[in-house]
């Protein structure tokens, strides 16, 4: 069991570690260790692998034993994803939006979620029930950090990891914010570098993403 409150506070705590969540897609196991090991040495320890593929939870698995690391579940959507992850040792859980269901289930499994929002409406009603760190999602799409800001104003005590259109250009337009902890973005582990086994080029990319402010 996990309060709301403990769940954000833990996840503002994740989230501060490193200024980006690279959000991961693992297709090949084989890659996982690796990948991980790559992104931590980059300086990029807080890692979202998204439950998008049939490895995802086996991805999760043998990532969480890479030192320096810490292991989250990206995409949750049901109540079963949550129990999955949790089992899989996901530290803390991702998702692009919110459902009680949903919200019920990590609290209940002790999984701190980070939950979507992308509106005021949105950001109170989770604030309602206790939780203030939250992903801002879609993030370009939504307005991107204009929209943030704007959300800020009225709502100083949210603070967001803003995700989805994050790019190297942009970044430093959300980190700027005062209501940002860190973004998350899949720039960081593009397919082709996995693909032919770069770890090289995926650890400059981490290390070039430590260095966002
Ligand atoms: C996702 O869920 O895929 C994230 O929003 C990543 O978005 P990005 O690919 O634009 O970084």
């Amino acid at each position: 069991m996990i309060t709301a409150r403990e769940a954000s506070r833990r996840n503002r705590e994740i989230c501060a570690l490193a200024p980006i969540i690279p959000v991961i897609v693992v297709d090949e196991l084989d890659h996982a260790v690796p990948l991980a090991k790559a992104l931590v040495a980059g300086g990029l320890p807080v890692l979202e692998v998204t439950l998008r593929t049939p490895v995802a939870l086996d991805a999760i698995r043998a990532m969480s034993e890479v030192d320096g690391g810490v292991v989250g579940a990206g995409t949750l959507v049901t109540p079963d994803d949550v129990r999955a992850a949790k089992e899989a040792g996901a530290k803390f859980g991702v998702s692009p939006g919110a459902t009680d269901a949903l919200l019920d289930a990590c609290e209940a499994d002790d999984l701190p979620l980070l939950p979507g929002a992308a509106t005021a409406s949105e950001a109170m009603r989770l604030l309602a029930r206790g939780y203030d760190m939250l992903k801002f999602f879609p993030a370009e799409a939504s307005g991107g950090a204009p929209a943030l800001k704007s959300i800020g104003a009225p709502l100083p005590q949210i603070s967001f990891c803003p995700t989805g259109g994050v790019s190297p250009e942009n970044a430093h337009s959300y980190l700027s914010l005062p209501n940002v902890v860190c973004a998350g973005g899949s720039w960081v582990v593009p397919k082709a570098a996995m693909q032919a086994g770069d770890w090289g080029e995926i650890e400059r990319l981490a290390k070039d993403a430590s260095r966002l402010k």
